[in-house]
């Protein structure tokens, strides 16, 4: 099958578009013929070698944890899709390929489409267990730190759904998208804590680090403790005493509710780009500025 694969560490040149050996699914797995594959910042981070040796595949490896194809082989013991089930999945083989193998899938929703759809896993799990950890209840005050970022955004709508009222931190020119998902947007950068208090003179309540860029002090500053403060992010979360939380877990069921849920246009995931799987390396590169507007998807 065609994939894309590297043998080294490095920069977006060490990506290749390849031969490579086709997965087959085994038991509790489903194989997709993918159709689109998302770009994740944690796909560049592994590439560079600057993830923990528990997060960082062998080499050669193929990049990519999330995509949206057609079934195509169904594992002993896997119920609920059948060969030709259109879904979306977290993969557990790289997803920038023909075909990828996944455990944790959902139906993909008739009225979504291919790259929103791939666009979702990652972002639906990682906001729901960063609210959840957070316990972000009804009439509570949110503060999200890179609410533009694909994560960031469902983390504000997924918070907004719960009855919060959220402070969105992004850059200017995201203010008016930042307010279209229901939150009240301010500049990060020099003052932002004076801002955060402007717009949330009763304090927040609880804050997600959705961003990873040096906002964990003015969040200490701004809750007055470490308390109710979680990053996805931040390398200095320990060092800072601050809860760092990274994916995991079972999450079809949920998967399956939050597609249903986009494909009916209550819950929204900007795609900035859909390239050619050969264009991995600039994707990866795009992701890389931290300001790619939306997710970047491939499609082999
Ligand atoms: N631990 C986990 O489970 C987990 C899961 C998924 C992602 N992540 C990590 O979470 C981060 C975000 O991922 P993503 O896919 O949402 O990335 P993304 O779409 O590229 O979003 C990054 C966002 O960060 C914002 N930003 C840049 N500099 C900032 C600053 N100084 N203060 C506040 N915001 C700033 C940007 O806002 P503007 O464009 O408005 O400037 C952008 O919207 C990445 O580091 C990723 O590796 C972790």
């Amino acid at each position: 099958m065609k994939a894309i694969t590297y043998g080294e560490h490095g920069g977006p040149e060490v990506l290749r578009l390849d031969e490579a050996a086709e997965p087959h699914a085994g038991p509790g797995q489903v194989r997709l013929k993918v159709v689109a594959a998302a770009v994740n910042p944690i796909d560049y981070k592994i590439r560079n070698g600057w993830m923990p040796p528990q997060m960082t595949p062998a080499l050669p490896t193929i990049p990519g944890l999330e995509a949206a194809g057609v079934v195509d082989e169904v594992g002993e013991g896997v119920t609920g899709v059948s060969v030709g089930g259109e879904v979306l999945a977290w993969t557990v083989t790289g997803a920038y390929a023909e075909y990828a193998l996944a455990t944790e899938f959902a139906p993909k929703p008739a009225g979504l489409d291919w790259d929103t759809a791939a666009a979702l896993p990652v972002a639906v799990e990682t906001s729901n267990r960063v609210l959840d950890a957070l316990e972000v209840g009804a009439n509570e005050t949110v503060l999200v730190h890179g609410a533009a970022g694909v994560v960031g955004a469902v983390g504000v709508q997924l918070a907004v759904a719960r009855g919060a009222t959220v402070i969105g931190t992004a850059s200017p020119g995201n203010h008016d998208y930042l307010r279209s998902l229901g939150a009240i947007p301010v500049a990060y950068g020099d003052g932002v804590a004076d801002r955060v208090r402007a717009a949330a003179p009763h304090g927040v309540d609880a804050v997600f680090d959705a961003a990873g860029q040096g906002d964990l002090e003015v969040s200490i500053e701004l809750r007055g403790s470490t308390d109710r403060i979680v990053t996805i992010a931040d390398p200095r979360a320990a060092e800072l005493g601050v809860t760092f939380s990274a994916g995991g877990g079972p999450f079809g069921a949920q998967l399956a509710e939050y597609a249903r849920l986009a494909a009916d246009g209550k819950l929204g995931v900007r795609v900035a780009r859909s390239l050619p799987l050969a264009d991995a390396a600039q994707a990866q590169e795009l992701v890389a500025t931290g300001h790619a507007g939306g997710k970047v998807v491939l499609r082999p």
